[in-house]
């Protein structure tokens, strides 16, 4: 006869709710679960799954630099010292999240690598947008260039990063955290309120596993669309789910330079179009700057 205790045991295992957590019971990161619904031609066909890492990127890069094929996805369930972009840390408790990095090997003419570079987070920003999307139903918009917004909160972000491996051949890196299940509560003071979590838009708990499987799905044909189209269609529909375009923004650029103006829109190369604001009457017309790296503030619409 089946033990009912036993049986309690298992499932409250399975659904590790955290002591002292406010993270929503959903089932674990199993790989035969992800295989069972990953549709991707190439992407993915090989997964490493660890229970805690300190970043995937970093092992990401290590088995990259050890030649591990193209299209090899790093998932890890928990991190301790997850990297965000700009050099900030990621938050990365247990149970709750993705966190995932995807080794590229793609060869590319100079001429052309420079803008497939350059459109790689944008891209992926993109791709992670619609998986959301397909398994919850939660409206994403895109923040220039790669953060991931629930009704303008962060609920993900995109780290990518590029090294060369043993044979000097080429490498990418494209790291995306996604904060799913996680309550509110749980997230350090200094998150509460610029973060979220598709658990704290929708109350409603997703499979990990289903998530991963879209985003991997959702990101393969972003990156073929990229190889066989260029730029022009991705870019159409990059615009359409960036929040940034037709806003005034605060931008502060790597030098700490501050640019405060009107984003027109996104250049040939991924950078963000901006028109400065005017701060003194009679100093004409401003020429649009081109950014390409800095952090972002949407000020208003
Ligand atoms: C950002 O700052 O918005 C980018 C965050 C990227 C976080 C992800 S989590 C998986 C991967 N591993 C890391 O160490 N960082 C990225």
């Amino acid at each position: 006869m089946e033990d009912l205790n036993d049986a309690r045991t298992t499932l409250e295992d399975f659904f590790s709710v955290l002591p002292g957590n406010f993270v929503q019971p959903s089932p674990p990161l199993t790989r035969d679960t992800i295989y069972s619904t990953l549709a991707t031609t190439w992407l993915g066909r090989r997964i490493e799954l660890f229970d805690c890492l300190p970043s995937t990127n970093r092992e990401a890069a290590q088995l990259a630099q050890a030649e591990v094929e193209h299209g090899t996805v790093v998932i890890a369930d928990s991190q301790t010292a997850g990297r965000g972009r700009l050099s900030r840390t990621w938050f990365s408790p247990p149970g709750a999240n993705l966190y995932c990095s995807i080794i590229l090997r793609t060869a590319r003419p100079p001429e052309r690598l420079t803008e497939w570079l350059s459109w790689l987070p944008l891209i992926s920003a993109l791709a992670a947008a619609e998986a959301i999307e397909q398994v919850s139903s939660v409206h994403v918009s895109v923040k220039w260039p790669n953060d991931l917004l629930i009704s303008e909160r962060k609920v993900g972000g995109i780290l990518c990063e590029s090294g060369t491996g043993a044979r000097s051949d080429p490498f990418q890196i494209i790291g995306i955290g996604i904060n799913v299940n996680g309550d509110q509560d749980d997230w350090p003071v200094d998150l509460r309120d610029s973060a979220t979590s598709i658990w704290q838009g929708r109350k409603i708990v997703v499979d990990r596993n289903r998530l991963i499987a879209q985003l991997l799905l959702e990101l393969e044909q972003c990156l073929d669309e990229l190889a066989v189209y260029g730029t022009n269609r991705i870019a159409l529909a990059y615009c359409q789910r960036c929040s940034t375009i037709g806003i005034t923004v605060r931008a502060t650029l790597a030098n700490g330079d501050m640019v405060v103006g009107l984003a027109e829109g996104i250049g040939q190369d991924g950078s963000l179009r901006v028109r400065p604001q005017v701060f003194h009457p009679g100093a004409g017309t401003p020429e649009v700057v081109h950014l390409r790296v800095a952090d972002i503030i949407h000020v208003k619409s």
